[in-house]
């Protein structure tokens, strides 16, 4: 049986934060990040409009990026002490996938994290709260997804946890908040929404429900973008719309290898001083998964399919996918991001020489390989890679070189 699965209610447009004025409840719980949404006044405007409506009010701030278990477990306890019945989450991917794990462990104190990591296995939550997701970057569009992604940094692996009891039952997607995001993080959360609806088209998990919005969303991102990336800011509040529709294709139809290899070398060389940000892996990773996925024909076809919806032109199926893989590295390009972990630099800039030192790449790439393979994204990618395959594949990755098998 499949199944679709959206926010009960999503608010868009510029201005929407206030509609916090309307819910219903108690105590709300608000969950940010490092400090963005205090900074620039989002913060105080969401508490102020939940105190309008009735609510007593608490924050939970200081989410890092890429959250850990330990942040996870403290916001859980903080929420078992407040006994919310909304958990507000407010800032990027990071706060909002910290805030829905915490909701997990707050509805169900005992349960471990192992247990939570299981694909699809979460016990019914809504019975302490109700989750609301405001998001202020564009590109996980967490705030529809039935997705939280949380490092274990003891292992240095990113998990992905996947239910649709953690779909958000109230979506803000005011792109007010994206308005002060700095070009570098546009030009990364852009990328991995481009990547979350080019890996929903070609996903064995993809359907008539799905098809329309991540070629949409597909075609909104080519188009907006860059120019969103050069500051014109019309096309930033149409890329925070586009990534949203990027998240509700990819929450239905899942996603594939550039995933499961993005989460794996994410966190893999922090030793070394630094993350691949999620976008950044996703942009770099994405052609050379194209080109690999592409000796699957139903996947060539569908490629193919999103080159002529981009317009590229291109008479056969592999002038197509050539033109497409193109395309995406010149936006790489444009939006100056490295085409290759070797040439990743620090904050994710290209650089002649890379964090990642080559040895130390080639050293733990077996154990990359094979946690890529078990990562939850894999199994709805249209070709399963064996051992070899994804050490190749990722080898391509680090040296930017040809995907020929
Ligand atoms: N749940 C999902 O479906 C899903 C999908 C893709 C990725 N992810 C995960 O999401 C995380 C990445 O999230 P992200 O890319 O949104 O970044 P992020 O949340 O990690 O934020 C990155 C930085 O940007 C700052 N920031 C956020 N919004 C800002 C704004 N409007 N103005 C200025 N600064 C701002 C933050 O303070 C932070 O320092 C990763 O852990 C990734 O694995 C989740
Ligand atoms: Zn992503």
């Amino acid at each position: 049986m499949a199944r679709f699965t959206l926010p009960r209610d999503l608010y868009h447009g510029k201005g929407t934060l206030e509609t916090l004025k309307t819910f219903e409840g108690k105590r709300a719980m608000v969950c940010v990040g490092g400090g963005s949404m205090k900074r620039f006044g989002f913060l105080d405007r969401a508490v102020s409009y939940l105190q309008e409506a009735g609510m007593e009010v608490q924050v939970f701030d200081g989410i890092e990026s890429d959250p850990s278990v330990d942040t996870v477990m403290r916001g859980a306890a903080e929420m078992l002490k407040f006994q919310p019945d909304w958990i507000v989450a407010m800032g990027g991917g990071s706060p909002i996938d910290a805030a829905k794990a915490m909701w997990i462990k707050y509805e169900y104190p005992d349960i471990t994290f192992e247990e939570m990591i299981k694909v699809f296995g979460l016990p019914k939550l809504r019975k302490k709260a109700h989750f609301c997701a405001i998001p202020s970057t564009s590109g996980t569009a967490t705030e529809v997804t039935a997705f939280s992604v949380i490092t274990d940094y003891e292992k240095g692996i990113k998990y992905p946890l996947a239910d649709f009891e953690i779909t958000p039952d109230v979506a803000i997607v005011d792109p007010d908040l994206a308005e002060t995001m700095p070009q570098k993080l546009v030009a990364h959360t852009g990328m991995d929404a481009m990547t979350h609806a080019i890996e929903a088209y070609v996903s064995t998990a993809n359907c008539s429900f799905t098809d329309p919005l991540a070629i949409f969303a597909i075609t909104m991102i080519q188009k907006d973008l860059i120019p969103s990336y050069n500051g014109e800011m019309e096309k930033r509040d149409l890329m925070h719309n586009a990534q949203c529709l990027a998240g509700m294709a990819f929450s239905n139809a899942l996603l594939g290898i550039v995933h499961s290899m993005a989460h794996k070398t994410g966190a893999a060389f922090q030793d070394y001083g630094a993350h691949i940000i999620h976008g950044a892996a996703n942009a770099m990773y994405l052609p050379k998964v194209i080109a690999f996925n592409a000796k699957d024909e139903t996947a060539a076809r569908r490629y193919a399919e999103i080159a002529d919806f981009m317009h590229l032109g291109g008479e056969t199926v592999a002038e197509k996918i050539a033109l497409l893989i193109a395309h995406l590295r010149s936006m790489n390009e444009a939006l100056n991001i490295p085409q290759c972990i070797r040439h990743y630099g620090a904050d994710g800039m290209p650089a002649e020489e890379g964090f990642v030192p080559e040895q130390v790449f080639l050293e733990r790439l077996p154990e990359i390989a094979s946690n890529a393979i078990a990562d939850a994204c894999t199994g709805s990618n249209p070709r399963q890679p064996s051992q070899e395959e994804m050490e190749k594949l990722l080898k391509c990755c680090y040296y930017d070189t040809e995907v020929d098998f």
